[in-house]
């Protein structure tokens, strides 16, 4: 296994001030638009947000999001279900594209965290809201990202009783 995905885990402090560039915000979503898709539908947009206010402003809206207070960007996943011809597996690629852009950040040395929006109704219609996003589209999560002001430790939950081997 790769270090990147031991690595990787939600970084909720993060050193205020220190600043995700539109570059290194370009190549997180470069790695989000390589991931797989149903039938490569691509059902996804990306709103990348580094104005003070807003972060400030989904730290306020969501509940689980405060760590958006001290980091300097965030990405909102926003899906768009009718995309494609395999329209009920947005969520499926929606995901790979969130951990694409998880796992390309620790590479960066840069932190995440994902924060879910979908399918939860009061975080979707706030930060419906707060992007004006309209109602053929989905906002899907919120990945906050910024300059990691801690180091959880790699930890991995491998147990082998959810395992069955066909051989
Ligand atoms: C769909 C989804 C929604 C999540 N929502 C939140 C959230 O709103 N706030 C938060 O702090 N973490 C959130 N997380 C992060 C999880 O809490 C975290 O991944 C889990 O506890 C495992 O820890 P690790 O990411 O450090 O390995 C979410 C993760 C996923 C996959």
């Amino acid at each position: 296994m790769n270090g990147i995905i031991q690595n990787r885990r939600s970084i909720r402090k993060y050193q205020a001030g220190k600043p995700v560039t539109k570059e290194q915000l370009t190549q997180l979503l470069e790695a989000a638009m390589m991931a797989p898709s149903a039938c490569n539908s691509r059902p996804w947009e990306f709103i990348a947000v580094t104005k003070r206010e807003i972060l400030d402003e989904i730290a306020r809206i969501h509940p689980y999001a405060k760590m958006a207070e001290q980091a300097s960007a965030a990405i909102i996943v926003v899906a768009l279900p009718q995309e494609g011809t395999a329209s009920g597996y947005f969520p499926q690629d929606c995901g790979a594209a969130t951990q694409n852009i998880l796992l390309e950040a620790v590479s960066m040395g840069l932190g995440t965290c994902w924060c879910g929006v979908y399918p939860t109704p009061e975080p979707m219609a706030s930060i419906r809201k707060l992007f004006n996003i309209p109602e053929s589209k989905i906002p899907f999560n919120v990945i906050v990202v910024g300059v990691p002001d801690e180091t959880p430790a790699a930890r991995g939950f491998f147990d082998a009783s959810k395992v069955s081997y066909v051989e």
